[in-house]
């Protein structure tokens, strides 16, 4: 089984691999085959570290790319500062659909999940450091296919550095764990939850303290739920407790939990609204007209910010349940999906002592 396991990862970063073989290192380490720090192996179970939405709002990610033109997707980095904005730049490119984007603040892992064209997609992991204004770089120059296959969505990281990702077209919920992603394993993937009652072509999804799972089903929302939250922690696929927050008949996109705890979400139609996470009879229409194809969300600093994919530009919303014209971001042609880097710098700093 591990051996099967190197072996893919042996063929899906040789390009990027300058170094000798990793083979002898392998033979001696064999859950650490990419010599990563051991200052990020969790001490315990419980070792849970902050976060990804919690704390100031240094860098927004986002995905482009331009629909049918495969090698068109990028992540771009954009300072979360007016006098930095112009200073954003494309730190990934050459992808084919990336639909999602995600940070694993504690570990400097970042996820990019890449839809893909036809049958088949990925999710990429990269190493990265940052700091909190102006560097937001890749730490070493090789990435890992730690997904291939059914096409993936969005994906989340909880404290501990488990992912969380959505396979929309299977209608499922899966998660990795945290020490196959330090590993580098690739497909050590598991269904947490799965079609009815309550997943239909899942697109976007936000975890809370390592407990809650929001998440946007497209289709059907009017049966299984728009917007539902659902337990992390299930024993078995479909095992959690699942409530539906929001049920309409439009597709929704894009889902985001607030500290206010309003959950954002966006409609095909255009309209952005939230709904009061403790009393789902409360919703707030945020904008009905502005928004053309309003796509993903994240949440940092008190604001939601929106991606519109046609118009590429990223809106700034305030944290509470009053109707607003929201302030522009920023304009990149085919933004679609954000990610908020809110900070856990501290242990990122360690990580960079580390590496140097
Ligand atoms: C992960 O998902 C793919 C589908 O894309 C599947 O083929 C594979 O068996 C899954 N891995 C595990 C361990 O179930």
């Amino acid at each position: 089984m591990f051996l099967l396991a190197f072996l893919v990862f042996l063929a899906e970063t040789k390009d990027l691999q300058q170094q000798e073989p990793l083979f002898p290192v392998l033979l001696e380490s064999s859950t650490n085959p990419l010599e990563r720090s051991e200052d990020i192996i969790p001490d315990s179970i419980d070792d849970s570290g902050d976060d990804y939405s919690s704390g100031d709002t240094y860098f927004i990610l986002v995905t482009t790319f331009i629909e049918g033109e495969s090698g068109s997707g990028k992540l771009w980095v954009v300072p979360n500062d007016q006098e930095m904005i112009e200073f954003s730049y494309e730190l990934i490119t050459g992808l084919d659909r990336p639909t999602g984007s995600c940070l694993d603040v504690n570990h400097g892992f970042l996820y990019i999940v890449d839809n893909g064209f036809e049958d088949q997609g990925y999710i990429y992991q990269y190493e990265v450091q940052w700091d909190t204004d102006e560097i937001f770089i890749l730490s070493r120059n090789i990435y890992v296919i730690i997904y291939s296959g059914r096409k993936p969505y969005d994906c989340k990281i909880d404290q501990y550095g488990n992912m969380y990702f959505l396979e929309a077209e299977y209608d499922s919920i899966n998660i990795i764990s945290y020490l196959d992603l330090y590993s580098g394993f690739t497909n050590m993937n598991y269904t947490i939850y799965s079609s009815e009652p309550y997943v239909s072509y899942p697109v976007a999804l936000q975890v809370e303290d390592s407990e809650d799972i929001y998440y946007a089903n497209l289709y059907n929302g009017d049966e299984v739920g728009s917007i539902n939250r659902a337990d992390a922690y299930t024993e078995y696929i479909n095992g959690g407790e699942v409530n539906m927050l929001v049920k309409n008949k439009y597709k929704t996109w894009g889902v985001a939990h607030t500290a206010n705890d309003l959950v954002f979400f966006s409609l095909d139609s255009g309209e952005i609204w939230a709904v009061d996470d403790d009393n789902s009879d409360e919703l707030y229409m945020k904008n009905k007209d502005l928004m053309k194809k309003p796509r993903g969300m994240c949440y940092g600093d008190s604001n939601v910010f929106v991606a519109d994919y046609e118009d590429g530009i990223i809106w700034i919303f305030k944290d509470n349940g009053k109707q607003e014209n929201p302030e522009m971001f920023i304009a990149i042609q085919g933004s679609y999906s954000v990610f908020c880097v809110n900070s856990a710098i501290a242990l990122v700093v360690g990580w960079m002592m580390y590496c140097f």
